[in-house]
């Protein structure tokens, strides 16, 4: 029997092989570039000493382009199982300094282990992104790993909250990873994402573009709408995906976890009162409401960049977490665009894959009119979000605070699509379209008959703004709960959230609907 304490040093000697990853000059590269290393970004992310590491000592087994002779324990990702505030969660880390990250057959089977386990012991999984794409030596072997993650990928959507931190290149197939998880987190000067790069893009369109401009973190973050959460730093961004994920629960079957606060379940806010401007016309920042409303003011925005004309995230109403989806009158109005719908839409869905009731705030306008919209598909991406509303059987609570006009109204999380507790500002309009709009169609002949056409069209509009730009119409028919004074909103809200804490509602049984993509 050889030496136990020998067997030990080996094993002892295996290990820090391991953890060293593609050896120290690379990890001073990395750090050259300002990047962490995989095991650094792991110690930030997991609570400390939480981290139990499988497979460090799988290896390629690859023999083309003299890839024996380079042969790296780990082969290029970190993988495991540790603790975010006490809670389990699966993670995979991929090291740069061994093959640039690149996704060998090995690599690939240490990321599908992670998820498979994840999805079996239900808990989410968050993968640190960090590679040059398939191992280029692999060939077709290292695409089909891509293939294994993306299939693993669908399947566990809906079942555990997937999370994509990208820290690195991010190019080719290997977006699409990301892209299928709930939430991708991006760090300004760090990541990238693309389809093909830009050398690429100048060859196939000629057009010269920078890697940031083509798929940098402000891109993602603002105009492609890619990116959920944009940060300056790793460390920042790591802080962020912790924070996250203290509000989701860990699967599909558990409840989102409850955090107890100071911030008192019958507290009232009186500027509530006064937000709302004297004008319709007249903008306010929907952040204002939210921040008066929820737990200490915390407010986690998702997508802040990208249609900001509709805002998303989440927070906590009386310890709960719920999801909050709010026009934003500050940006466009609170007009319902494409972009908009397709974020809220998105988000909705998530919120109701992992039991976040929704509360939505509303101050819409209506859908953005125009030719560009409606040859972009307003049609069917307006749709997204209806369909999201109307499929979504969690608790879901409705604050209208000024405009609910046309479909608008209709969509944001109304009566008529299951809205479980609606409740309206005194302030409310709700109408088929503002008054201007619908007295110059309704009375076109009268005014342009009358002596004094802007006259009679101030008439017509006081007119008709004292019969439907109230909530009283809609509250006649139980449209709209009741009627609230602002100040009561939390109350009301948290009352109602306790209220639906058993809600049971099921759409029917069938393989899954066809959501207009
Ligand atoms: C093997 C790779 C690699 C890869 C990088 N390396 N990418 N090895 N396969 N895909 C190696 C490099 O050879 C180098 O090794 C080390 O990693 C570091 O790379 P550098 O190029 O020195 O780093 P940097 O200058 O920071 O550039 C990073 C990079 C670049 C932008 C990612 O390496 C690059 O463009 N790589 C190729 C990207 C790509 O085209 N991948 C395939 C995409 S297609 P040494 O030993 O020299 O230090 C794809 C298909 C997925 O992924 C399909 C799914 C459906």
């Amino acid at each position: 029997m050889p030496d136990p304490r020998k067997l030990l040093d080996d094993l002892h000697h295996r290990q820090a092989l391991a953890e060293q990853g593609g050896g120290p000059d690379r990890v001073a590269q990395q750090h050259k570039k300002g990047k962490l290393t995989a095991r650094e970004r792991l110690d930030l992310l997991l609570d400390e000493g939480s981290f139990v590491e499988l497979d460090r000592f799988v290896t390629h087994r690859s023999t083309d382009f003299g890839l024996e002779q380079q042969v790296f324990p780990g082969d290029g990702v970190v993988t495991g199982s540790g603790r975010i505030d006490g809670r389990l969660v699966y993670v995979f880390s991929q090291d740069f300094t061994v093959f640039g990250g690149s996704l060998s057959e090995a690599h690939a089977e240490k990321i599908c282990k992670i998820m498979d386990l994840a999805q079996r012991n239900g808990a989410p999984v968050i993968g640190l992104n960090d590679s040059g794409g398939a191992r280029i030596q692999e060939g077709v072997v290292s695409l089909g790993g891509y293939a294994d993650i993306f299939l693993r990928n669908t399947l566990a959507s809906g079942v555990i909250p997937q999370i994509s931190a990208v820290l690195g290149p991010c190019a080719g197939g290997a977006v699409y990873s990301p892209a299928i998880t709930d939430f991708i987190f991006m760090v300004r000067g760090v990541s990238y994402m693309f389809v093909t790069g830009p050398n690429v893009v100048k060859t196939v369109t000629h057009e010269e573009v920078s890697f940031d401009e083509l798929g940098g973190a402000d891109t993602h973050g603002g105009v492609s709408g890619v990116a959920h959460f944009v940060h300056d730093s790793e460390p920042e961004c790591i802080q962020a995906i912790r924070e996250l994920v203290g509000f989701l629960p860990l699967n599909n079957l558990d409840q989102p976890p409850e955090r107890s606060s100071a911030d008192r379940a019958d507290r009232r806010d009186e500027a509530l009162l006064d937000l709302i401007p004297d004008s319709a016309n007249k903008p306010y920042d929907m952040h204002d409401v939210i921040g008066r409303v929820v737990d200490d003011g915390a407010f986690l925005e998702v997508q802040r960049g990208h249609a900001d004309n509709i805002l998303v995230g989440f927070a906590r109403l009386g310890g709960s977490p719920v999801g909050l989806v709010a026009n934003q009158p500050a940006v466009l109005a609170g007009v319902l665009d494409i972009n908009a719908s397709i974020k809220a839409g998105r988000f909705i869905r998530f919120c109701d894959c992992f039991n976040l009731p929704v509360v939505t705030f509303v101050d819409v306008p209506g859908f953005l009119p125009g030719v560009a919209q409606e040859h972009g598909g307003i049609i069917k991406h307006g749709a997204k979000l209806l369909y999201a509303y109307c499929e979504a059987t969690v608790p879901k609570l409705t604050v209208i605070t000024r405009k609910a006009y046309g479909g608008a109204y209709d969509v944001m999380s109304s009566k008529h699509i299951r809205g479980d507790v609606n409740l309206a500002w005194p302030s409310a309009e709700i109408a088929v379209m503002g008054p201007k709009g619908a007295v110059e169609i309704l009375f076109k002949d009268e005014i342009a008959r009358a002596d004094d056409s802007a006259a009679a069209t101030a008439r017509l509009i006081d007119e008709y703004t004292e019969k439907f730009a109230h909530p009283y119409a809609a509250a006649e028919r139980g449209y709209i709960d009741d009627v609230i004074d602002p100040r009561d909103t939390r109350p009301r809200l948290i009352e109602a959230l306790r209220t639906l804490r058993g809600k049971r509602d099921r759409n029917p049984p069938k393989k899954h609907g066809n959501i207009p993509l």
